[in-house]
């Protein structure tokens, strides 16, 4: 059981709180690319807490400052887009893409007191359709070479939703590998040709068994934990009455991602990234390991369940998410209709804003929730005993490649062969994966 001070400790994200110190030496996604692609590349962003503005400059390069003009605090989100920055409309303050203020047209000939004035502003890079910021004190850490970012832009796909609720319930659900047995059960299966772009949709590994038929009736996986040096691994075990054995091997990318198999051509690299204590996004990059992806239609199946320009989704708490208590006495576990997303939406956000981790009861099966917050701790810890020194940081990050993400089947012991196997096969043959 856990007290209220840890639950504060490993949940809130404000610049002097455990998670927020953690969470800020990571580069974080900021944006989608395409939330710039109209013809005013000036966007809202806010992150961890705070209010921010994100532009693309008339050089083409971007920029992330302090909303509000540190002058009177009007918002830079309607600012004059000039020369490398933005002017405020207010008084004609001019900042630059690093948040420095280099003109105070309205001030006294001869002036310098813009020297003195800086608003906030962090790094940005853009990486296959995700715009990443470095919120931290000091250098950014370098760029994993998650596969996600290895995929040339071909092969993969951004896209972003609003979940209202805290962060960390939101990544627990991908650290929870018995939830998919129950929450995104189907009574009926599809036909596993026409799952593109979908989740659990495919034929389980190399089987004939639809994905959510082995979910269906095998749900009582055996799970195994192993923390690496990018977070952890999690290996989900079910045993198939014909002596085989089903391998699923899910990741936690520390700290606020997961990548998952989404089918048996594409993985999906999620993170859930605070907006604030109560809101956060989640960001995928679902990569492909097969053909190019059909943006055109992983992009419209997206957009029929969210709304623009906040991605919220369609199916929310104010309609109690699609529910139809007869689809849920015949098709689906939730009644909430057949985008896993809307599932896992619902299991996060109804357990209120910030989970009340004091009256949880944890079973035997949320190993990996239990050792995720043990290491989520431990960077806290060394966060504030040493600054920045946390394991994961100390040039390693650049290192990590991966991780592998796959559904496998296995007739013996090692799991490890029968999952390594299925992943090489797959990199062999795919060109940008090959290695
Ligand atoms: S409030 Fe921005 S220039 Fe005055
Ligand atoms: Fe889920």
């Amino acid at each position: 059981m856990m007290s209220k001070d840890a639950n504060d400790l490993i949940t809130r994200v404000g610049a002097e709180n455990g998670a927020g110190k953690v969470l800020r030496r990571y580069w974080q996604p900021a944006a989608l690319s395409e939330e710039l692609a109209g013809n005013r590349p000036v966007i809202p962003v806010r992150l961890l807490g705070e209010d921010l503005v994100l532009f693309r400059d008339n050089e083409g390069e971007l920029g992330l400052i302090g909303r509000h003009c540190p002058h009177r605090g009007a918002d830079l989100c309607f600012g004059r887009r000039e020369d490398n920055g933005l002017r405020c409309p207010f008084h004609g303050w001019h900042f630059d893409r690093t948040g420095q203020c280099v003109e105070q047209p309205g001030e006294p000939d001869g002036s310098r007191m813009h020297e003195q004035i800086r608003t906030a502003s962090y790094p940005v890079v853009e990486r296959n359709g995700i715009v990443f910021a470095y919120m931290g004190p000091g250098d950014p850490p370098p760029f994993p070479a998650l596969d996600c970012f290895a995929a040339p832009d071909t092969h993969v796909f951004a896209f972003k939703g609003l979940w209202e609720c805290n962060w960390l319930q939101a990544l627990e659900v991908g650290i929870d590998p018995v939830h998919a047995s129950f929450l995104h059960r189907f009574l009926q299966d599809e036909d596993p040709s026409e799952g593109y772009g979908k989740q659990f949709r495919d034929r389980a590994a190399n089987t004939e068994i639809p994905m959510t038929q082995l979910l269906r009736e095998y749900p009582r996986p055996e799970i195994q934990v192993e923390e690496t040096d990018y977070g952890m691994r999690l290996i989900a075990l079910r045993h198939l009455d014909d002596g085989r054995t089903h391998v699923r091997v899910t990741n936690q990318i520390f700290p606020t991602a997961i990548c998952i198999p989404m089918s048996n051509e594409m993985t999906i690299t999620q993170w859930h990234v605070p907006i604030d204590d109560e809101n956060c996004y989640w960001y995928s990059m679902f990569t492909s390991f097969g053909a190019p992806v059909n943006k055109d239609l992983m992009r419209e199946q997206r957009l029929k369940e969210h709304r623009l320009p906040d991605y919220a989704p369609l199916k929310n708490k104010r309609n109690n998410y699609g529910y139809d208590p007869e689809e849920q006495a015949s098709e689906t576990y939730t009644g909430m209709g057949l985008d896993i997303n809307v599932h896992d939406q619902w299991a996060v956000e109804s357990m209120g804003r910030i989970q009340d981790r004091t009256q949880e009861h944890l079973g035997k099966t949320d190993v990996g929730i239990i050792r995720y917050r043990r290491m989520l701790r431990a960077a806290i810890e060394a966060v504030d005993a040493n600054g920045t020194d946390l394991k994961m940081q100390n040039g390693a990050t650049g290192q990590i490649t991966g991780p592998v993400s796959v559904d496998a089947i296995g007739e013996g012991g090692d799991w490890t062969e029968t999952y390594r196997t299925r992943d090489a096969e797959r990199r062999a043959g795919c060109d940008w994966a090959r290695g």
